[in-house]
């Protein structure tokens, strides 16, 4: 018999439905797992709104304030499902009452709030992870194999971009549920803590730490009704974001994200080029990788597009037959199965506090660089 991991849901917009189907999913599809999932309560703000989302994913009662929910003793972990400036309070009140965390990325608003955080949890020694989910994408992992058994040699290149076109409209106000990321009070950054934090957190898992960085930011439209004041404010996030980096390893990085690019609606795409092979990814088409082997014989030479489906992909031997594809959605049931796994072994479940805390560094060095327009150390 499971034991059960309690959790508490602290938010219910697109990340809170996101991790309640993972929760929901997992027992189905991983059924050895020694930890269960039991959705004990959901909170937020408003009180009918979260009783509807406890009644919709099936959460046996309910919260309106937070702390309450942090203090409750039938709750073993609590996910942190809400605006990034909210990140670091309730994770060091979590600290403090000895419960685990699975917050939301970006970790923090800055490197300092982040490295308090990472103090917190590892003085508790609370089981801690956060949701840069696109780890978890078969493909990925798969691509993470592929460097680590070192068929790509020596790696020159890591490209990466992440381009929306969802705040074009100069009428959109900035606040508020959804828009609180074009409020920077709220979200610290826009782009770079948003997008680019998860293609930086792929690219430090695959290719190793970055060394130094130099960006630049623009800000398109420079005021927006703010929806809590009714009033025109001026907007201070990064509306997109450009950077250059040397990694550790001596290969180079190009990183671009925006909300400006019209027509694209979340296109993560990366490329890495080593010195016998190359790897694609494409979010949109989030079940293919895309290879190119130098070492294949000359005439037959060209990019091979894997569809991911197989037992022996990653996570794949849990799902369908051979030729079926999942999809966004079981990035997360992987990450709550990987979690409950790693507390039955009592190992770390990356990314950990301490290693999403990297991506924070590169986040702030970029928003630094981008600043003062010089190459910013990490
Ligand atoms: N891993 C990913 O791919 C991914 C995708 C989207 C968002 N995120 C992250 O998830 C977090 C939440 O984003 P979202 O898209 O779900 O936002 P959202 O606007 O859809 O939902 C935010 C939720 O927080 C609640 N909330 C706000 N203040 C609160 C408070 N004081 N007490 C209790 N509840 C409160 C709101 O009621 C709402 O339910 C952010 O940190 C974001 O960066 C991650």
């Amino acid at each position: 018999m499971a034991k059960q991991l309690n959790i508490g849901m602290i938010g219910y917009g697109f990340m809170g439905r996101a991790h309640s189907n993972g929760y929901n999913r997992v027992a189905n599809f991983f059924p050895d797992l020694e930890f269960k999932p039991v959705l004990k309560a959901a909170c937020a703000r408003n009180a009918e709104a979260t009783k509807t989302f406890a009644d919709t994913w099936g959460y046996q009662s309910t919260e309106t304030d937070w702390r309450k929910l942090v203090e409750r003793r039938d709750i073993d972990a609590v996910d942190i499902c809400v605006p990034n400036n909210l990140h670091k309070e309730i994770s060091l009140a979590c600290a403090a009452a000895g419960k685990m965390i699975l917050c939301e990325k970006p970790l923090a608003m800055s490197v300092a709030e982040g490295e308090e955080m990472c103090q917190a949890v590892e003085k508790a020694k609370v089981a801690n992870t956060v949701w840069y989910n696109y780890r978890r994408i078969p493909a990925v992992t798969f691509a993470k194999q592929l460097i680590d058994q070192g068929k790509l040699g020596r790696i020159f290149h890591y490209r990466a971009n992440f381009l929306q076109d969802w705040t074009i409209s100069a009428d959109l106000p900035q606040g508020g549920n959804g828009l609180w990321r074009l409020d920077a009070a709220a979200a610290g950054s826009g782009v770079t803590g948003d997008l680019l934090a998860h293609c930086i957190d792929t690219a430090i898992w695959l290719n190793g730490g970055v060394t130094n960085v130099t960006a630049m930011t623009e800000t398109f439209i420079k005021e927006r009704t703010h929806t809590a004041t009714g009033k025109v404010e001026k907007v201070s996030i990064d509306d997109a974001c450009a950077f250059l980096c040397r990694f550790n390893n001596g290969s180079l990085g190009l990183f671009e994200s925006t909300r400006y690019a019209r027509g694209h609606k979340a296109l993560y795409t990366f490329e890495i080029n080593g010195e016998h092979a190359s790897i694609k990814w494409d979010l949109h088409d989030l079940h293919r990788l895309q290879w190119f082997d130098h070492r294949d014989v000359g005439n037959l030479r060209g990019w091979r597009s894997i569809h991911i489906t197989d037992g022996d992909h990653p996570y794949m031997g849990k799902w369908w037959v051979p030729g079926l594809q999942i999809g966004y959605e079981h990035s997360f049931v992987h990450q709550v199965a990987d979690f409950c796994e790693s507390l039955a072994k009592g190992t770390p479940c990356g990314p950990t506090f301490r290693d999403a805390l990297e991506t924070q560094k590169v986040c702030d060095a970029v928003l630094g660089s981008a600043k003062t327009g010089q190459w910013t150390n990490v």
